[in-house]
């Protein structure tokens, strides 16, 4: 089977409680469809707040799913056990010192998941610990270190090497190297693309940095205030964009200026859209994207346009 993940009219509403308040409802996803085949990645994109991590959080069941369906190799996500879903996905996060408990050396925190969730003997524990050490490069002696002894790039790998001890079929990858130095970011971007060959991973890589998504992705969801508002390939999204936001990212994200690293954020390939986002608390009865939008028409502030197949790939817009 080529499908591995569908996710289909996928909702999630958080409820937002203040004292003496009415519950106000947050609506973070609001029917998100797609499939992820065997060993590709899809690339999701869009400014902060649009749902991302939000779908990360779902789809490694963090959080749970408001309305919709998640069905992994054919199964629903309600009727998997934990050991046999953690066998099949997992999340590399973005901040990888905040993800690795600081008082547990990194030989522990590797080996936890498969000490955990399976009867495998210490010896073979030691030597699959070493295994994987060695394939995300990093060296045996480390394997006494805590988390704050590693650098940035090192602490990754070593998220990485504890995501793929139980042999996951799939990695969510929220940000992986935002937080990154670029010099380390490509390191690990390669490495990724050398562990996703190795492990026939599929990957579900979340970014906002456009020349990283372009990079890993061979799909790629273009996300705006929890809708899909294109999906297409990589070459359909980059070289031929439908949506208007699409283009306005594109056009937006500086293509000349290299990045810089301040205070561990990257800078310069930020995403930075002319206009205020509506609120996820009050959106828009039409397109959200309307008021923001150089080509909306009266009428798109009347409904919310669909997903619709054009030119192959889909866009959800009125004036397309
Ligand atoms: N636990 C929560 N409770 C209430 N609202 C939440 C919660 N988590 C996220 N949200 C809201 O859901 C929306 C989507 O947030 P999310 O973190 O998924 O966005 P994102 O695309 O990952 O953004 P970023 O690029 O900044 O990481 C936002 O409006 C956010 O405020
Ligand atoms: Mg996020």
């Amino acid at each position: 089977m080529n499908e591995i993940l569908k996710v289909e009219a996928l909702h999630k509403t958080y409820d937002i409680k203040k004292l003496f308040k009415p519950t106000l409802k947050l609506k973070a996803l609001s029917g998100i469809n797609f499939h992820l085949s065997k060993k590709e990645t899809l690339g999701i994109v869009g400014e902060s707040g649009c749902g991302k991590s939000t779908l990360a959080k779902v789809l490694t069941k963090l959080e749970s799913i408001t309305h919709g369906e998640i069905i992994l190799l054919g199964k629903k996500y309600n009727d998997y056990l934990a050991l046999e879903f953690h066998s099949k996905i997992q999340m590399v996060f973005q901040d990888p010192y905040q993800s690795l408990n600081p008082r547990k050396k990194a030989f522990d925190i590797i080996a936890d998941p498969i000490r955990i969730n399976t009867q495998t003997s210490s010896l073979e524990i030691d030597y699959l610990v070493m295994e994987m050490m060695k394939k995300v490069g990093l060296r045996e002696e480390f394997s006494k270190r805590y988390p704050h002894h590693f650098s940035g790039g090192q602490r990754q790998r070593l998220g990485i090497a504890r995501a793929l001890m139980l042999r996951p079929e799939i990695l969510i990858l929220d940000e992986p190297v935002s937080a990154l130095d670029v010099s380390i970011q490509a390191q690990v971007l390669n490495l990724l693309l050398e562990l996703q060959v190795e492990f026939n991973l599929s990957y579900i890589f979340i970014s906002h940095d456009l020349s990283v998504i372009q990079h890993m992705s061979d799909r790629i969801l273009v996300m705006y205030l929890g809708r899909v508002v294109e999906y297409g390939s990589r070459d359909q999204i980059f070289y031929n964009p439908l949506h208007p936001y699409t283009k306005i990212l594109l056009e937006s994200a500086p293509k000349t200026q290299k990045s810089q690293k301040t205070h561990g954020k990257t800078l310069g390939q930020e995403i930075i859209v002319k206009g205020e986002l509506p609120s996820a608390l009050n959106l828009p009865k039409g397109c959200a994207f309307e008021p923001r939008c150089p080509y909306a028409k009266v009428s798109c502030k009347e409904s919310v346009p669909d997903l619709e197949i054009k030119q192959g790939r889909e866009v959800a817009c009125f004036e397309v």
